[in-house]
């Protein structure tokens, strides 16, 4: 980008070209679109399933995966065999470096691939909202020594706790690269804050982050990443972006000066249903001088609901990046199990069309590869060339 720039410069000042030759130049730096799949279970697969994995990602196009920080809690998971793995921090301030090692292997094989990841540091579908016991997800250490969704993001100690359980995973320095997390941009594009913060919490939505929560972990995370290249994410506002659940784009993300990335997720019936958003969310972070990514999306077989190739066309028509949720190793319920398949074939996922997200990469119900190498042959409608 600086070398175009100075040549530009140069030849206007010394050959005067008609700017009109040079236009061209200057659009062609503009990055391409890119796609691909979230996957919080890659670090739990063994290293020869998480190659098949990720070459058959890679194969098909993908740039991009979205990991996370979790535990694997079965010897199944999504149809494939896994290995159990306990949380990160399953007593506060004391963190399990064997997990973060697990993703850094993984990382490996995607840096290989040429796939970059997103990583997702926690889940806020751990806490409990107010008067129940239990996350949309579970509970972790958080959601029991803060009790609620509520105290973890208002209790002064939680958001402590919170920012040193971050700051341990930017500074974790990595054994395969040598070099802090934080500082690994050629491998890792962004960092989420979390994963959809405050969804449990609905008055924080709509008082617009009364404490600056998010721009306060972001703040931290900036100071510890500086300028090394590797982003910063909201990780989905709210949760999901729906007709009267409009978090993903909170006034005080946007006004955040260490936001990078607004990351919206949605799972919309249909086609016609993104059509308030796409691209108008990629508008309004634009003039917030932030990037927009469909960060988790994905549809079921239901009826009524539009095939991800109809969906995902709306996404490649604009050039806004994506990840599906969820394309997997393991067959999915649409194909049949044979002796021949892991004892795990079909463990772990639905087959009530009103929750059958996951795709296999085998599977033909959609056609990831022509899907994947249709977003990276598009113009991004974003300039995303500093994170690509
Ligand atoms: C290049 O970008 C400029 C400014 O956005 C636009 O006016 C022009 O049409 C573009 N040219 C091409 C060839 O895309
Ligand atoms: C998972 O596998 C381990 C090792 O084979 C075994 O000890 C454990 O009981 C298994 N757990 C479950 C939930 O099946
Ligand atoms: C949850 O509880 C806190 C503390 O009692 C209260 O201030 C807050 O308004 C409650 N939120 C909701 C959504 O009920
Ligand atoms: C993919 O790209 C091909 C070739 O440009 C086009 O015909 C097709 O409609 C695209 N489909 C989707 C779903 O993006």
């Amino acid at each position: 980008m600086f070398y175009i720039l100075v040549s530009w410069f140069l030849l206007g000042a010394f050959a005067k070209p008609t700017p009109m030759l040079y236009l061209p130049v200057l659009n062609s730096s503009r990055s391409n679109s890119f796609a691909g799949s979230n996957n919080y279970y890659l670090h739990g697969l063994s290293l020869e399933d998480q190659t098949t994995y990720i070459k058959g990602l890679q194969n098909d196009g993908a740039k991009l995966v979205r990991l996370w920080i979790t535990g694997i809690k079965s010897n199944c998971t999504k149809s494939s065999s896994t290995t159990e793995l306990p949380n990160y921090e399953t007593t506060i301030g004391e963190y399990n470096t064997e997990l973060l090692n697990a993703i850094d292997d993984a990382l490996v094989q995607l840096n290989a691939a040429g796939i970059k990841a997103i990583i997702s540091p926690h889940d806020a579908n751990l806490l409990p909202p107010n008067g129940t016991s239990t996350g949309y997800n579970g509970i972790d250490i958080y959601g029991t020594t803060y009790q609620s969704s509520f105290n973890f993001y208002t209790d002064a100690v939680s958001q402590a706790n919170y920012d040193a359980r971050l700051a341990s995973i930017l500074n974790y320095v990595s054994p395969n690269f040598n070099k802090k997390w934080a500082d690994l941009s050629e491998v890792i594009m962004a960092f989420d804050i979390q994963n959809e913060p405050m969804i449990a919490s609905p008055d924080l939505l709509t008082g617009n982050d009364p404490s600056d929560w998010l721009c306060n972990r972001a703040t931290m995370m900036k100071s510890i990443i500086q300028n090394s290249g590797v982003g910063i994410a909201t990780g989905g506002i709210g949760g999901s972006q729906y007709a009267g659940h409009e978090y993903n784009l909170l006034q005080k993300a946007l006004d955040c000066p260490a936001i990078d990335i607004m990351s919206v997720h949605g799972y919309m019936s249909t086609k016609l249903q993104w059509t308030p958003y796409i691209p108008e969310l990629s508008d309004q972070a634009a003039a917030a001088g932030k990037l927009c990514m469909l960060e988790e999306w994905g549809v079921t077989t239901g009826s009524g609901v539009d095939s991800v190739e109809k969906q995902a066309a709306l996404f490649n028509q604009y050039g806004i990046p994506w990840l599906y949720w969820m394309v997997i190793l393991g067959k999915s319920v649409d194909q049949s199990c044979a002796a021949s398949d892991s004892a795990c074939c079909h463990s772990g996922l639905s087959t009530d069309s009103l929750y059958d997200y996951e795709i296999s990469l085998t599977s033909s119900r959609a056609d990831f590869n022509m899907l994947f190498h249709n977003s990276s042959s598009v113009t991004a409608y974003q300039d995303w060339s500093k994170y690509t």
